[in-house]
């Protein structure tokens, strides 16, 4: 495995590959969720590539950039062992070198739901994400359905640039009890990491209700809603029906929905969706 901070290096060790290529992009702190997708990539391309960039353009003031988890040694043990062939571990400065002004911006998509509640944050996503996809080249992007908008919002993305790659798209990967894995897990509290089961208790209880008919998409925002305030430690920041596609509120569910909600438990905020 070759890791490497320098994107000059980089490109000398991805101009020395035959074959597909595949990409994760990740922020680290990695979990099984990541190892999904590697090992996706791994069956699919002939070459596997890993980003780990916590990117400062996707955080917003009051996030937790400075505290974010950053266990990079044992991370790059954690991809060595998954058979990674090239990790770039970026910094800061060759991201976002001096002067740089160059922002992309999906309109629609990015603005409801985590666009309204992290303003900025897609915009950080597309950029380093475009860079990210200029830097390795891919013949495939590997990227975890938990965060739905930001599938929505790179697909978006790669047909209105035409940037020559296919995205995959990964199924969620979950805790036993229904919790989807993510970095930020960590800083729950033992109470918190139990109260946080109410994400995908309230999808549960709208997708019951959906399967016994309910097509009122108000009637499944509320059952979200009235499920996530059952639960003392849980803050809610939004819930949605949506049309999987533009991401618009839906009045009546005719074909597929998407239903998601972003919840705060103590300093973490938690995200989790079901497309049905
Ligand atoms: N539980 C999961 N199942 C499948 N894919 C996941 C899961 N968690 C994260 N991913 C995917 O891994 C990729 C990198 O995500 P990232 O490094 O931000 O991890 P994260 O756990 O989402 O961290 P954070 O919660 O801080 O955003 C993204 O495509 C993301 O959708
Ligand atoms: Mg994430």
């Amino acid at each position: 495995m070759r890791t490497t901070n320098s994107l000059s290096e980089l490109k000398s060790v991805r101009a020395g590959m035959n074959g597909t290529f595949g990409l994760v992009p990740t922020m680290g702190a990695l979990h099984a969720g990541h190892a999904s997708l590697i090992q996706r990539a791994r069956a699919e391309c002939r070459n596997v590539g890993v980003s780990i960039f916590v990117n400062p353009a996707q955080f917003s003031q009051e996030e937790d950039l400075s505290n974010y988890p950053r266990p990079i040694e044992r991370d790059l043990d954690f991809l060595h062992d998954l058979g990674v062939d090239v990790v770039w571990v970026p910094t800061v400065e060759t991201m976002y070198p001096p002067g740089f002004q160059t922002w992309v911006t999906v309109e629609e998509m990015g603005a409801p739901l985590e666009g309204k509640c992290r303003p900025g944050h897609f915009r950080g996503v597309a950029t380093v994400v475009a860079k990210l996809l200029n830097s390795f080249t891919p013949d495939r992007a590997y990227f975890g359905q938990k965060d739905a908008q930001q599938v929505v919002v790179l697909k978006r993305m790669v047909r209105d640039l035409n940037f020559p790659v296919e995205l995959v798209v990964c199924p969620t990967v979950r805790e036993s009890d229904g919790l989807a894995l993510s970095s930020r897990n960590v800083y729950l509290d033992p109470a918190q990491r139990q109260a946080a089961t109410v994400l995908y208790k309230a999808l549960s209880a709208a997708q019951k209700k959906y399967e016994c008919g309910e097509r009122d998409a108000e009637v499944l925002r509320e059952t979200m809603r009235s499920v996530v305030k059952s639960e003392r430690l849980a803050e809610q920041q939004y819930v949605s029906a949506a049309d999987p596609e533009t991401l618009c509120e839906l009045k009546e569910v005719g074909g597929t929905v998407l239903l998601s909600l972003a919840v705060k438990i103590g300093r973490a905020r938690l995200i989790d969706n079901f497309l049905i």
